[in-house]
């Protein structure tokens, strides 16, 4: 029967990793070891003592769960029997172990294992996926099964080929500086293989990625503990609009290539020292909605005619998922009575035109980078996400309005 499971190919436009595989490094650092090293960081744990609500809020959020270590309750991907393998023939497949010694990805053949990989990493947060990393001595290589959720199955990792089982693609800094803090880059042996030191890694998109090290500033305020005011902390709520939206670019404004080594940047830099665009001119209507809201946002109205950030909308330590009454309240501080221009709706539908603004002016749309074909099925099984370019979907419209007068009808 095994040649019957499903078979999944990941189709998957490489946005990140083929800029990740391609780039060489060029122009050095401008940053000293005192503003970056290892030295310079305190650590999330630090930060709990005087920030407790912030800290709490954060472990939550996607952010902080974006990297971790492999422990039960970070695991998506389901470990089960029955749940937990790939065949690729029927006498090869892959299976997700959890033994003694930890958790393994485990290629079979006849029923024997061949070879075992240990998952050192989780990459991903599972709200749409995780991937799993594992060390081969100073380098990171990215493991053969990827847990995607929107088809709640183990899949190829993206780009993976899918009649064999391979375990030896590396993994690059960019891929880390987007999902973790820290890692410090070392000489590497392998050629075409970015390598990392073991120690002073620290996982999560933590307090410090967005707020720069920390160490000064928890130190100044443990010895003058009645200093009220800080001094050496950045709040992006002081930042320009631009450096803002960079802080937010480095992760969410789509591919870039790089022209400085990674985990170069930091909060309060200007991004394109650091980058260039990939892709300059894209049209709005060809970005996809996964990986680059800053390139949407930036083709719509709201963007372009008032000084719109992320944080417009965005509590960057609150978990706010599917909330869409309170993003509606977002748009309502610009959109509402006195300000700018008000939906035309209003008048026709009403009420419910104040509690979801994002379902007809921001849809969930099926991105075309993440998507996997599963095997007996004819068509791509994609990852949904929101568009942040914002205007009128004429079909986005349609489908709120009939199912408004479906549930009125159906309540009548
Ligand atoms: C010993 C106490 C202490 C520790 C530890 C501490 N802070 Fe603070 N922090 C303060 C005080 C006091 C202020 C100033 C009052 C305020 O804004 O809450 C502050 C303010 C801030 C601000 C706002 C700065 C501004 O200009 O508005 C940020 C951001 C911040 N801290 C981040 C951090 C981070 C990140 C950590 C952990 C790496 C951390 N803090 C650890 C005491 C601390
Ligand atoms: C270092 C890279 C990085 C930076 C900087 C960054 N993000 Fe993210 N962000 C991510 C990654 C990676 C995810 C996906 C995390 C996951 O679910 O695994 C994410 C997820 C999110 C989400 C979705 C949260 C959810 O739970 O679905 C929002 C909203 C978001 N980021 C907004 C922001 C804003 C606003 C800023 C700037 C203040 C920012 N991000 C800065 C990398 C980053
Ligand atoms: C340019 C920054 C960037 C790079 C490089 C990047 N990612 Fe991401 N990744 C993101 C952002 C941002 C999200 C979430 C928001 C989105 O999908 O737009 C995300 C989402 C993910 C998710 C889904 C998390 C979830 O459950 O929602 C996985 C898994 C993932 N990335 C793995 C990787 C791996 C593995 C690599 C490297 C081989 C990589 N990414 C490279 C920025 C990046
Ligand atoms: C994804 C980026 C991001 C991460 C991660 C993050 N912050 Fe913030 N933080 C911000 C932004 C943006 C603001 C400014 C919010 C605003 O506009 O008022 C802020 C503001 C603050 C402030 C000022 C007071 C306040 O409530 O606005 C403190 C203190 C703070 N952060 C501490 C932390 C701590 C501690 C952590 C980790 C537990 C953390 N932050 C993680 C982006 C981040
Ligand atoms: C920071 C203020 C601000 C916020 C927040 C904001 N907008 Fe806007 N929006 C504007 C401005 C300014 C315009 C341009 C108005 C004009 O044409 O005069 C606009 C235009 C629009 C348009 C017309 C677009 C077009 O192409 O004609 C729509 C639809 C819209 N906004 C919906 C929203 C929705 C939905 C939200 C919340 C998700 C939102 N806006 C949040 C400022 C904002
Ligand atoms: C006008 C309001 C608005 C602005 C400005 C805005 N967002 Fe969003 N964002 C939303 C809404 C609404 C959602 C959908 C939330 C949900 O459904 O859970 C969202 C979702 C996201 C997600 C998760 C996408 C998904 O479907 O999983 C990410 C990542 C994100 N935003 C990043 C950003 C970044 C980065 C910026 C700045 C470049 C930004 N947003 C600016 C309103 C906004
Ligand atoms: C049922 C779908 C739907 C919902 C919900 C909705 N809108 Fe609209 N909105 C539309 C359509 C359709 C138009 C275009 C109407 C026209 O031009 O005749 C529009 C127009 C607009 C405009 C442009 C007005 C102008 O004069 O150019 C803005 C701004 C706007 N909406 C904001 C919002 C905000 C803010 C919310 C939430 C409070 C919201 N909309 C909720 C469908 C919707």
């Amino acid at each position: 029967m095994l040649h019957k499971r499903s078979r999944i190919l990941w189709v998957f436009a490489t946005m990140f990793l083929v800029v990740c595989l391609l780039i060489k490094c060029t122009g050095g650092h401008n940053k000293t070891s005192e503003q970056t090293g290892a030295s310079a960081f305190a650590g999330a744990e630090k930060c709990e003592g005087c920030h407790k609500e912030i800290y709490k809020d954060h472990l939550q959020t996607g952010h902080y769960l974006s990297s971790t270590l492999p422990e039960d309750a970070f695991f998506a991907g389901n470990f089960k029997p029955g749940m937990n393998a790939i065949a690729y023939d029927p006498i090869t497949s892959l299976r997700m172990e959890k033994t003694d010694s930890g958790y393994f990805q485990t290629a079979y053949l006849y029923n024997q294992p061949k070879k075992a990989e240990r998952i050192d990493f989780i990459i991903g947060s599972g709200k749409k996926g995780q991937s799993y990393l594992g060390w081969a001595d100073a380098n990171l290589v990215q493991l053969p099964a990827t847990w995607f959720t929107p088809a709640h199955q183990w899949t190829n990792s993206p780009g993976y080929p899918a009649d064999k089982i391979i375990f030896n693609r590396p993994i690059t800094a960019r891929c880390l500086e987007c999902h973790s803090t820290k890692f410090d880059e070392v000489k590497s042996t392998r050629p075409n293989m970015d390598a990392f030191s073991h120690e002073g890694i620290i996982l999560g998109i933590s307090c410090e990625k967005c707020h720069g090290p920390a160490a000064k500033h928890t130190a100044f305020h443990e010895e003058n503990p009645s200093e009220k005011k800080a001094k050496f902390i950045i709040n992006p709520k002081n930042l320009s609009r631009q450096q803002s939206l960079d802080l937010c670019a480095l992760c969410h404004g789509g591919r870039l290539n790089k022209t400085k080594p990674s985990f170069g940047f930091q909060p309060g830099d200007v991004l394109f020292d650091y980058f260039r665009e990939a892709n300059p001119g894209t049209p709005a209507e060809n970005i996809d909605v996964h990986g680059n809201q800053l390139g949407l946002l930036k083709a719509s109205k709201c963007f372009s005619m008032s000084t719109m950030t992320c944080l417009s909308c965005h509590d960057a330590h609150q978990k706010e998922n599917d909330d869409v009454k309170l993003y509606s309240a977002k748009c309502l501080a610009c959109h509402g009575d006195t300000h700018q221009k008000q939906c035309k709706l209003l008048a026709s539908e009403g009420e419910m035109i104040r509690q979801n603004c994002i379902d007809c002016h921001m849809p969930k749309q099926a991105s075309k980078s993440i998507a996997v074909t599963i095997h007996h099925a004819d068509t791509l099984t994609p990852v949904m996400m929101r568009t942040h370019y914002i205007k009128m979907y004429a079909y986005a419209t349609k489908n709120v309005l009939d199912t408004l007068k479906h549930n009125t009808s159906k309540k009548k």
